[in-house]
């Protein structure tokens, strides 16, 4: 049985006061042991979220790095100066870097790559449109765009990562996949890590993304190939974060 992962993306949101009281609500009220717990923050905001939840079963998570090791890539971070800063899992491929800074399928691949030689857990994102949904074309599109980075590991490697499936239409939009066709598409994506390997089928986890909440959440992570969920709007309330995690339970 794969272990829960909730993850929170609060994508580009915080500050310094507001980081300090959702950490703080979120400690103070994390349940014991139920999944594993991680929040993916702004870069700026590494080394003041290692400190906060340092001690704590909370993991700490980036939303991108490069898939160069240094040298002249202004703008760039690079996976080691995330683990300078005790990142556990960084998020690659969110459809927010495809659609606004031209993130292909093979970029994805290169940057999870570099991240499993780092030691970095690889949070990779897949997702179609509504379009590409109304279109009949999710298992073509989703399914290759995680077939692309699976050609770029070894066996041993495609069994390090995590899988997010944020179907684009259900991203911050309230309408969430129902737990039937989230489902249909996370069998799918456990079906193409079973082309690579057996193991890989067996310890990656596929999460969920698009609009969980409270009150959606134990449905969705009761379907049998939902091992947990990327969570956007309800992760900058502590509240909300917290019921997803017992959700997990
Ligand atoms: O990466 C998670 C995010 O894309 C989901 O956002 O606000 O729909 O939970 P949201």
């Amino acid at each position: 049985m794969r272990r829960k992962l909730v993850a929170g993306n609060w994508k580009m949101n915080g500050s310094l006061a507001a980081n300090a009281a959702l950490v703080a609500g979120i400690k103070e009220s994390l349940p014991a042991d139920v999944c594993d717990v991680a929040v993916c923050v702004p870069a700026p905001y590494l080394a003041q979220v290692q400190g906060a939840v340092a001690g704590s079963a909370v993991a700490l998570g980036a939303q991108d790095m490069s898939a160069h090791a240094a040298g002249a890539y202004t703008g760039e971070v690079s996976a080691a100066m995330l683990q300078e800063f005790g990142v556990q899992y960084v998020i690659l491929g969110h459809s927010e870097r495809r659609a606004y800074h031209g993130e292909t399928d093979a970029a994805v691949a290169a940057k999870t790559v570099a991240a499993l030689k780092a030691g970095l857990v690889p949070v990779v994102c897949v997702g179609e449109t509504l379009e590409q949904r109304e279109a009949g074309q999710t298992n073509e599109i989703v399914g290759g765009q995680l077939d692309v980075v699976l050609a770029a590991l070894s066996v041993e490697e495609a069994a390090r990562i995590v899988v997010a499936y944020e179907p684009v239409w259900a991203i911050g939009t309230g309408k969430t996949a129902t737990p039937e066709m989230a489902q249909e598409v996370h069998a799918m994506l456990r079906a193409r890590l079973g082309a690579k390997s057996a193991e890989a089928a067996a310890k990656v986890r596929i999460l969920y993304g698009g609009s969980m909440k409270p009150d959606n959440a134990e449905q969705l992570l009761a379907m049998a190939d939902i091992d947990g969920g990327l969570i956007g709007g309800a992760a900058l309330k502590a509240a909300d974060f917290l019921a997803i995690i017992k959700a997990a339970a």
